[in-house]
């Protein structure tokens, strides 16, 4: 089999993984492997911007008030003050490598509002194309000084010892190859992909979420599943994201009457935080309604807005009505690798930033614009943590890896529908168990006592089917509602019993 060896080995092509490898790559040997190309990632594909606490008229308190209140106070304290109080120098940082934001007539960043946010405080690049401008900034800056292997798909990791030494992969010939690495990052993304509608790109199926949990990491948070209220939606068909700053630049949320669905809900109306907006759309939704944003307030709809202007386009929506039809669909993972503020996991040489590492920063629901800022904050860290590592020998070839089972693997449809139905914006005991007795049905009994090697196709259906079962496991385990977990049958938060707890997924591994 062919092997590879380096320093750092970096898993995913998103924002986080590039300025990783961006803060490594000047101090050892670095390679990163994504499974499709250098642009497929969630962060390419991010609209509304970066939040900061940067204006004169905001400070770090007013930003970490919101980011609670946003989260209901489900936030871990420590690592969510450190991201606030960072937000400004990050900005600096990404400002003093160059990256294009935009600008008002008087050179000034051009701020904008979303969900949750009292103020605004948030940057943009490209108009809506935020995400590919940083991406393609850093992808620039990285030139091709950074070994990257395309089309390179992870399949799991290897643990020597209680040390991640490395990981197995299928390569862009679909070749079993090794990588050996004295530290690995997981920078993979969340998993949106497990439900449809979703506004995640078709790489994220959490695979990097179900390999660390396969190799004993602890997961936390998966039962806290972000639904984006504003999918572009026609004819029953999903578009892509319509960003919240359309609604900051002053669109309404309307229904077929023109009645506006978020007046009287919360004092924050259209630009309440995201799970309250979307469970709003969702039952106005069950309950027979079209919902549309209505635009005609916004200026200069089209300059300021050009990627959701191509989307409208495409999918034959005629903007000169004012009106785009919208429904919710998954969009982020709160949950995901626990790790610490240096985005250490609980397996030495094992890393995680970006969507795929549980911080605890968004609590039960995440802000606007915290996932760009959470990536960027949290890689400087990684990076500077794996700096400080004595650099040592790459490690021997492990006697033996792991293999696997094909299984008999249900559409990927199949599996997307049936996760937003049962556990979805509304769930209840009755959906989940369903749910995970079908999930069971599929997923082999013991991960590690399997006998042969699936293909790309079925990794991933793997994948999707083992996060699924983390996700429904946890929703059914917390017995009550709070941010975007809401239980039908338990629809109160319940502080007492749940503010404090967390679900931890983390599967004990037989020596
Ligand atoms: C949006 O632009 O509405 C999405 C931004 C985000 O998820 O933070």
């Amino acid at each position: 089999m062919k092997t590879y060896r380096t320093d750092t080995l970096i898993v995913g092509g998103g924002l986080s993984a590039l300025v990783a490898a961006y803060q490594l790559n000047a101090h050892h040997h670095v390679i990163l492997i994504t499974k499709c190309g250098e642009r497929d990632s969630n962060s390419y594909m991010a609209q509304g911007g970066i939040a900061a606490t940067a204006p004169a008229d905001d400070d770090w308190k007013a930003h970490l008030d919101d980011t609670l209140k946003g989260g209901h106070h489900y936030n871990d304290l420590e690592s969510t003050k450190y991201m606030i109080k960072q937000s400004a120098s990050i900005i600096d940082w990404l400002i003093s490598l160059g990256a294009p934001f935009d600008r008002d007539d008087s050179g000034a960043v051009h701020l904008t509002r979303e969900g949750g946010h009292r103020i605004s405080r948030i940057l943009h690049a490209g108009g809506d194309a935020t995400g590919a401008h940083l991406v393609n900034h850093m992808l620039g800056l990285l030139k091709d000084s950074v070994e990257t292997h395309t089309n390179t798909q992870a399949m799991d990791l290897l643990i020597d010892g209680g040390r991640c030494i490395g990981l197995w992969a299928r390569d862009e010939h679909d070749e079993m190859v090794m990588y050996l690495a004295n530290q690995v990052i997981i920078a993979t993304g969340g998993s949106g992909q497990v439900y449809s509608p979703t506004t995640n790109n078709a790489s994220v199926t959490g695979d990097g979420l179900a390999m660390a949990y396969r190799a004993g990491a602890a997961l936390v948070d998966m039962e806290f599943v972000q639904f984006h209220p504003t999918l572009l939606s026609k004819d029953g068909q999903t578009f892509g994201l319509v960003s919240e700053a359309v609604r900051g630049e002053g669109a309404k949320l309307v229904n077929q009457k023109g009645q506006q669905m978020m007046a009287g809900v919360h004092e924050l109306a259209d630009l309440a935080p995201r799970d309250i907006v979307a469970k709003t759309l969702y039952k106005a939704k069950m309950a027979g309604d079209d919902i549309y944003l209505d635009i005609t307030s916004v200026k200069n709809f089209e300059l300021r807005f050009p990627t959701i202007t191509k989307l409208c386009h495409q999918a034959g929506v005629d903007l000169s009505t004012g009106l785009i039809p919208v429904s919710p669909g998954a969009h982020f993972l709160m949950g995901g690798i626990r790790t610490d503020l240096y985005g250490r996991t609980n397996i030495e040489g094992l890393y995680a930033c970006g969507e795929a590492a549980c911080t605890g920063v968004h609590g039960a629901n995440r802000l606007a614009s915290h996932s760009l800022l959470e990536g960027v904050t949290f890689a400087l860290n990684v990076a500077e943590t794996i700096r400080k590592q004595p650099i040592v020998q790459t490690p021997e070839i492990p006697r033996m890896i792991e293999c696997y089972t094909e299984i008999d693997c249900p559409e990927k449809t199949t599996i997307q529908q049936l996760m937003f139905q049962n556990a979805g914006i509304i769930r209840s005991k009755e959906s989940l168990e369903e749910l995970i007795c079908w999930l069971e049905n599929l997923l082999p009994e013991e991960l590690n006592t399997m006998t042969c090697q699936p293909s790309k196709e079925a990794m991933e259906k793997i994948n999707l089917l083992t996060v699924g079962w983390l996700i429904a496991t946890s929703a059914l385990k917390r017995t009550e509602s709070r941010g975007s977990h809401f239980r039908s049958d338990y629809p109160e938060k319940n502080d007492s019993e749940w503010l404090e707890q967390k679900i931890v997924r983390e599967r004990r591994l037989v020596e």
